[in-house]
């Protein structure tokens, strides 16, 4: 495994390895690596001659200074983990100035009112900071395939809009979300939980569930009232929200369309520590 924490470094040893039929894998994370990351870094493995991994914790993404002071900085583990993986990946753990060059501040971006739901509305400005070191990384790093999971699947939808826009000659790869015995999603944030939050935090995927066996009977106002329900007696949780959206444009869904592709989204606070997930529902 190869670390590198300047860009410039980075470039130069990439220009070194790299002929035309190179193919550069990409998966970014912001650390705290679970099962869920080692599984997009996989399939980059498998399918790239080159795997590059950047650790970074981004904070132009965060609307809430507490949860980027608390967010889990592991590095020294992540790179561990990496290590025994594969020998081969390269990483990349810059510090903001060595990303930012000193200007630590979002570009705005226009993703076609993806960036005004759910997260955006609940996060504001978190796209504008996502959508920024996006393109920032894509630049230093000029891959060939970037793999994201799809429990941000928000994220996801907002990085092929960023590749569509700016022509960006990169293919973007969706990954399934792995989940803990439980179910609950693999997160980074689930570090910060405690035992037994993280076993009760298994209701969400389970209120998810729920939802999408009730999606054919009962009508979107009506799931939505129940969910509503469900959190209201957890004492511990507080449902930031619960949106049922069409897939392409993640324009809340009213009335059911069966043409469509519709998927339940929901945030969740257990305490202070705020999760989110996401299933499909036809
Ligand atoms: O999904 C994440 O971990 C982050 O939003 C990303 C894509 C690494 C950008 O900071």
């Amino acid at each position: 495994m190869l670390l590198f924490e300047t860009q410039l470094a980075l470039i130069e040893h990439l220009k070194h390895i790299s002929n035309s039929k190179t193919t550069i894998g990409f998966v970014p994370t912001m650390g705290a690596l679970h099962e869920g990351h080692l599984s997009l870094i996989e399939n980059s493995l498998k399918n790239n001659s080159i795997t590059i991994v950047s650790v970074f914790v981004n904070p132009t993404q965060f609307n809430n200074p507490e949860d980027l002071e608390k967010y889990p900085r592991t590095l020294e583990s992540d790179l561990l983990k990496l290590e025994s993986l594969n020998e081969s990946i390269i990483v990349y753990a810059p510090n903001v100035d060595d990303v930012y060059e000193g200007k630590t501040v979002s570009n705005q971006f226009d993703f076609d009112g993806l960036e005004n739901q759910m997260e955006g509305k609940f996060r504001p400005g978190h796209f504008d900071g996502v959508g920024t070191i996006v393109k920032l990384l894509f630049e230093i790093i000029k891959p060939t395939n970037a793999y994201f999971g799809e429990k941000d699947f928000q994220q996801l939808q907002i990085i092929k809009k960023l590749v569509e826009k700016f022509i960006l000659p990169i293919n973007v790869i969706s990954c399934p979300i792995f989940r803990e015995k439980n179910g609950l999603a693999m997160s980074s944030r689930n570090e910060r939980l405690s035992p037994n939050e993280r076993q009760s935090a298994a209701i969400i995927y389970k209120t998810l569930l729920d939802v999408k066996s009730k999606f054919n009977s009962e009508s979107v106002a009506e799931i939505k009232k129940w969910v509503a329900q469900i959190f209201e007696n957890q004492i511990d949780f507080k449902l930031d929200y619960f949106e049922i959206a069409e897939e392409a444009t993640l324009m809340p869904c009213k009335e059911i369309n069966p043409s469509k592709k519709y998927r339940a989204f929901i945030a969740v606070f257990v305490n202070n520590i705020r999760l989110i997930d996401t299933v499909s529902l036809n």
